[in-house]
């Protein structure tokens, strides 16, 4: 007798929907597609020579270490070298406050199963990154959202949905996915001091902030944290669990990423990860350090944020040209990603139709919402990613996203002419 698979699936599965972005990408791999659709960082850009020289180093000069089970915790020397890289953020820890995860999608999950029982609460941007809201769901999380703007998550919200007691509050301060807004630093402050006022613990993601174009650095929240409410040294008493990645910085295919928190709380995910991974791969952390060692790391940045911001200026100065002055979009001063406002009426969902016929794709801003919310405006967004085209490609997928646009704007106003 065949078994009923679906029957037998747990309740937490119930909540569980395949990305919309994965399913957007398997169409857009098409050659013919120009996709400003997935957060992919410019593969061209990979060290390639480099990831080979550390291979060879790791496998000639350390094989058994390499191929052998490792700790849970991670590879002790780049422990080391991420608490040192840190640091440079004012963000003081040791290696016992590090632990790698299988990239910083795992750190989210583990998270999840940390913290999240079902029916908690998670405090979360409106909109905010859409893989969180998979991890997080799955362990049957509900969700309070608090919108944002320009400036990032408005914190002069946020007293209401603290008081209401979530569990924890997910932020992205820096060249936020999808919006591609920052969070300024007039609002760092009071985010962090409510937080703390209400007594609820701060999960920084920061997947982009190295990579920034313009302006200055800001402070970390897990920064703010320490210095403004005088915490002990270190990260003994601290309210935020800082997150970020080597995926947009050395290459995403390595899945590796970093939790920091206190020592308490790293002693706990780790015996979560042991049951999830054991750790992750030894040989993957050891090309990792060998690759990002002596300061390659430093200037391969250096080379991203070039190219990167190059990319971000074709993209702003082509939605410039040519789309219609009812549309806006921000202006990210760093990250991947911009973020398109239609205007009233217009719908996401059926411009993608439309663009893929004309080979553009983009993400539909509806995927970034938590559920259950009142987002009535989320339909009129569109995700744009700007690091993974070519320059011409960008020019050529923004002017035919245009025709796109214009040809709705049309159907709702058939007196708008639509330029070609
Ligand atoms: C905000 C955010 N967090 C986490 C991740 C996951 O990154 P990783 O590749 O390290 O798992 C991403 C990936 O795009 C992201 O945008």
């Amino acid at each position: 007798m065949s078994t009923a698979w679906t029957s037998r699936y747990a309740q937490r599965t119930r909540t569980v929907k395949s990305s919309a972005i994965r399913e957007l990408l398997k169409l857009t791999q098409r050659p013919d597609v120009i996709s400003f659709a997935g957060g992919l960082p410019a593969s061209e850009l990979f060290p390639t020579d480099r990831f080979r020289m550390a291979c060879c180093k790791v496998l000639e000069e350390q094989p058994q270490l390499a191929l052998q089970y490792g700790a849970t915790e991670g590879y002790e020397p780049l422990r080391e070298m991420v608490a040192r890289h840190i640091a440079r953020y004012g963000i003081k820890a040791r290696s016992e406050n590090v632990l790698l995860t299988s990239g910083s999608q795992q750190a989210l999950d583990l998270i999840g199963k940390l913290l999240i029982n079902p029916g908690d609460r998670v405090l979360v941007e409106a909109p905010t990154y859409l893989g969180a809201l998979q991890a997080f769901s799955v362990y049957g999380a509900e969700y309070v959202s608090v919108p944002s703007d320009e400036n990032g998550l408005c914190s002069e919200l946020l007293e209401a949905p603290l008081r209401s007691g979530p569990k924890f509050m997910y932020v992205l301060p820096n060249f936020q996915n999808p919006g591609g807004t920052t969070l300024s630093e007039g609002r760092r402050h009071p985010l962090v001091r409510l937080a703390d006022k209400y007594g609820v613990p701060i999960v920084e993601d920061d997947p982009y902030g190295q990579l920034r174009y313009e302006g200055e650095h800001l402070p970390p929240l897990v920064v703010i944290d320490r210095e403004n409410l005088r915490r002990d040294s270190g990260y003994s008493i601290g309210n935020v669990i800082y997150l970020s990645t080597f995926s947009k910085t050395i290459a995403p295919g390595l899945r590796l990423g970093w939790i920091v928190a206190p020592p308490e709380v790293i002693s706990k995910l780790v015996q979560l990860k042991q049951g999830a991974d054991l750790h992750t791969s030894t040989f993957v952390q050891m090309v990792a350090y060998e690759v990002a060692r002596d300061n390659f790391l430093d200037e391969h940045v250096k080379l991203i944020r070039r190219v990167y911001r190059e990319r971000r200026d074709i993209m702003l100065r082509s939605l410039e040209e040519f789309f219609p002055p009812e549309v806006s979009w921000t202006r990210p001063m760093g990250g991947l990603f911009l973020w398109v406002t239609l205007p009233e009426g217009l719908d996401a969902q059926k411009l993608f139709e439309t663009a893929l016929r004309q080979n553009v794709a983009f993400v539909p801003g509806d995927s970034f919402y938590a559920p259950n919310g009142n987002h009535h405006d989320a339909l009129r967004h569109m995700r744009l990613n700007f690091s993974a085209a070519s320059p011409e490609q960008i020019r050529e997928g923004i002017r035919r996203l245009s025709f796109a646009v214009k040809q709705q704007l049309q159907e709702m106003h058939p007196a708008h002419s639509v330029r070609r």
